[in-house]
This record gives structure tokens, sequence and C-alpha cells, in this order.
């Protein structure tokens, strides 16, 4: 089957692309199961070396290649043409600036995410046989789903509250955070629910609920924020978090 690609893009070293536009590409021979990251590939080599685009492991694992796909945030190397249909929009991922076609800066991503401290936090000293610190099945099945995170961005850039309000810290970083604050083996849920708590942080979600569906790892998103929340009202009442960051 014949594909035509329509990619917004822009090249900031180019005077005339500096503004973003529309190109449209045209590939023959596709099959229904290739997949747009290898379209993607076949359009930069056979017609356009200047095609910008990141990935990596292109079998959705490292997170990289998140992009607006038919107005839907995708993995690229997940997503396969028969999916999609015969003509296929990409977009570089929303709310983030573009460096060039579909290149975000991702930077402001992983400020929000080192926010939250997201790394085990335990400073006692293991048990004296050595071995690790325990915890019952039960214990670790409550942050099974954020361990999933591989923090593509697709949650965060799907979100209406992260475009209309940058310095929100978006779905992304609040999964992260619920990964360690779940796990009982770790001692700075406070510290993180007092960030979450404040103006920026799990109170700027409004439950539009763009995030669970935008997830390539299938993480009940929402629901995780919501447990977020409750954490906070509940640390508010025991006196942890002070009720004033609660609006
Ligand atoms: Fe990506 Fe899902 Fe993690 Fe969000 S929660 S960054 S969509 S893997
Ligand atoms: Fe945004 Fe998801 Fe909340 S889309 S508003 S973070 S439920
Ligand atoms: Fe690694 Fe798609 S290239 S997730």
């Amino acid at each position: 089957m014949d594909v035509t690609f329509k990619i917004r893009r822009r090249n900031p070293d180019v005077p005339d692309q500096q503004k973003p536009y529309w190109q449209e590409f045209t590939l023959n021979e596709v099959e229904p199961t290739d997949r747009v990251l290898e379209l993607l590939h076949r359009i930069k080599w056979e017609q356009d070396g200047s095609l910008s685009l990141r990935r990596s492991c292109a079998h959705g694992v490292c997170g990289s290649d998140a992009m607006r796909i038919n107005g839907v945030n995708r993995l690229a190397c997940k997503i396969l043409v028969r999916d999609l249909g015969e003509k296929i929009q990409v977009e570089p991922i929303l709310g983030l600036p573009v460096i060039k076609d579909l290149i975000v800066d991702m930077q402001p991503f992983f400020d929000h995410y080192k926010q939250v401290m997201p790394f085990f936090v335990n400073d006692e000293p293991l048990p004296a046989d050595g071995r690790e610190r325990l915890q019952t099945q039960s214990d670790r099945e409550q942050f099974d789903d954020s361990t999933k995170c591989i923090l593509c961005a697709c949650c965060t850039t799907a979100c209406p509250s992260f475009w209309a309000n940058e310095q929100y810290v978006g779905p992304a970083a609040i999964v992260q955070a619920h990964r360690f604050i779940f796990d009982t083996r770790d001692q700075a849920g406070a510290e993180r629910l007092d960030v979450l708590g404040e103006p920026n942080g799990v109170w700027r979600c409004r439950t539009i609920f763009n995030c669970t569906p935008a997830c390539p790892r299938d993480i009940e998103v929402t629901k995780a924020i919501g447990e977020v929340k409750l954490a906070i009202r509940k640390g508010a009442t025991s006196g942890i978090i002070q009720p004033d960051a609660i609006h």
C-alpha cells in the first residue's frame, strides 16, 4: 500500500524554516504491519536526510520516540500502520519547546522529575544478616503499576493542565513519586508529599484523564494521581503536610 505522511517540521538554523510548517512524503510498498518508526526512518534515509527525530531501542522500552501521531501521543516504535490508515500525521509532543522537527527539549520534563526525589531513600543499615529489606507481596503490589514507567512524557504532554501551566509537575513526575511514596521500605514519602502538595503539584490535576489513555505502558496514571492526592489529604489531617498547601 501507499502511505502519505504529513509531518510538522521546524529547523531553527534555516531562516525560512524557523516557523513550524507541514511537509508531505509518500511511501510505496508499505506493509500494514510496518511501524511508524520504520517508515520515518525510510523517509529520512530515502527522501530527506534532514528529518530529525529521537529514538533508541525501537522496542517500546527507552521511551525516547514519543510523538503526536494522528492527534494522539504514542511511541512511534509501537504503533502499526494498520492501526492508523493510509494518511498519517506526525507532530512533536505538545507543551515542550521544539528543538528541530520531532525533537523537543525534554529538560523541563526532567526538571519536574527531579523535583519529586525519584530515588529510594533509606539511611538505616541493612538487616544484620545482610539480606535485602523485606516487604510483603501486598506491600509490593501497592506501587507495582508505577514501576512500569519509562519516562516517555506521553502523559504529561497530553495533559491540558500542563499545556496551560508548564510549572505543573505533570502526571509523569507524580507517577514516579507514587512509585516511592507507596514503597514501605522508603523513608522520604512525607518530603515528596510536601513537594506535591505545593500549588504546582498534584492539585493542578483537574482529573481530565488524557494522561491514562496516552500511556504506552498502560499505567493507570489518573488512579496513581488520585492515590497521591489522598495521601496528601491524610497527611494534612495527621499534621505531616500543612493544610494551607492544599486548595
Ligand atoms: Fe510514559 Fe506512562 Fe510513564 Fe507517563 S506514566 S511517562 S505515559 S510510561
Ligand atoms: Fe492532566 Fe491526567 Fe490530571 S490529563 S489534569 S494529569 S488526570
Ligand atoms: Fe525506544 Fe520507541 S525507540 S521506546
